[in-house]
């Protein structure tokens, strides 16, 4: 069974080819043949942050380039594909539009079954791919998945690997979006999260005390905006004219915003008794992040977390969801007709 995904939904291009296996009782297996991606951080450098236009544009641009890269490099012909899958939500609707209408092309012409996924079901399910054993686990449940992008921060608790309920989520700024946006004020490039992270590094955490935002708050909702409206105050005072002083207040940021997420991560594992921890988004690549998450969990929940390359976006957890969807009902995935598939840019999980 080998699954070609595309993933557009933002600022990154990718394809991926994958390989499934089941035998009897056992674990499914599986195999990467290739995960291409083209990242468009240095236009959007430019203009601080993605131009929906513009973002399109580039994935029109990329598109033939990576099928090419992706023959070559999996030695793969397209006929031998079984399943095409595609994100068709959420996202930017042109950047969405230009991975689903290559996917309907493919599709059409190669006579494939073609499946929409969801990107935020995607970051989750990359989390059920053990790299080292190539085997699809199952994980022990309730688990809590913590999704922190750009656009999402939302803790959603599992009863399965399909069933999901969103039980906490921003009232307003995304931890990922408050990293950019603080990365703005303190004239750092895009995206904000990397370089925060980075001149984080020299400065001390403790140099600032800003607000821990819906501290004595009930539930497992979050909110970023007053966080980045206190750092502004602060630059607007003039209380970051030293290197030094603006290194403090990006560790001090990088610290509370952490801190906020593990507040609440902490009281979802205690209210729900979970036994699985999964961590899926942009804002999971952070160092930091990881560090403390697996001092407070390793213990006695199982913290997830994935590699790297799969924390952003890409197109392999494309290509791991849809085949999630295809271990739960091959029959039906592979009837899927590629003029069902609509574009969703406001998709929830
Ligand atoms: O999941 P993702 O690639 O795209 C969305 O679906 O949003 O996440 C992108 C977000 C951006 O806000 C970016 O600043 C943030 O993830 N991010 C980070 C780090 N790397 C990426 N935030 C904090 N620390 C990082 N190292
Ligand atoms: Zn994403």
């Amino acid at each position: 069974m080998i699954i070609l995904a595309i993933e557009s939904s933002c600022d990154e291009t990718g394809l991926a080819l994958l390989e499934v296996k089941q035998s009897g009782k056992k674990n499914p297996t599986f195999k990467v043949l290739a995960n291409v991606l083209n990242s468009q951080i240095d236009i959007h450098q430019v203009t601080h942050g993605v131009v929906p236009e513009v973002a399109a544009r580039r994935h029109v641009e990329m598109f033939p380039h990576l099928v090419n890269e992706l023959i070559k490099k999996s030695k793969i012909k397209l006929q031998n594909i079984d399943l095409i899958a595609v994100t068709n939500g959420p996202g930017l609707i042109g950047s969405l539009l230009v991975g689903i209408e290559a996917a309907k092309v493919l599709a059409a012409t190669l006579n494939k079954p073609l499946i929409g996924i969801n990107h935020l079901k995607a970051h989750l399910h990359a989390n059920f791919f053990n790299l080292k054993s190539n085997q699809i686990e199952d994980i022990k449940y309730p688990a809590l998945a913590l999704l922190i992008s750009g656009g999402h921060t939302e803790l959603i608790k599992l009863e399965s690997m399909n069933k999901f309920s969103v039980i906490g989520d921003t009232l307003d700024d995304a931890v990922g979006e408050s990293f950019d946006k603080v990365a703005r004020l303190l004239k750092l490039p895009y995206p904000g999260g990397p370089s925060i992270a980075k001149l984080a590094l020299t400065g001390n955490d403790q140099g600032f005390t800003l607000p821990m935002p819906l501290k004595t708050q009930a539930g497992f909702n979050f909110s970023y905006s007053g966080l980045k409206t206190a750092v502004r105050t602060l630059i607007v005072d003039n209380k970051t004219n030293t290197e030094q002083s603006r290194a403090d207040l990006a560790a001090s940021f990088q610290r509370t915003a952490v801190e906020h997420v593990l507040d609440k991560t902490t009281k979802a594992i205690r209210a729900h008794h979970a036994k699985t921890l999964i961590v899926a988004g942009g804002v999971s690549a952070n160092q930091y992040l990881r560090k403390r998450l697996t001092e407070l969990y390793a213990a006695d929940v199982d913290v997830r977390i994935p590699e790297f390359f799969l924390c952003t976006d890409n197109a392999l957890m494309i290509a791991m969801s849809a085949a999630i969807e295809y271990l739960k009902n091959p029959k039906k995935v592979l009837k899927s007709d590629w003029r069902k598939i609509n574009v969703d840019p406001g998709m929830n999980i």
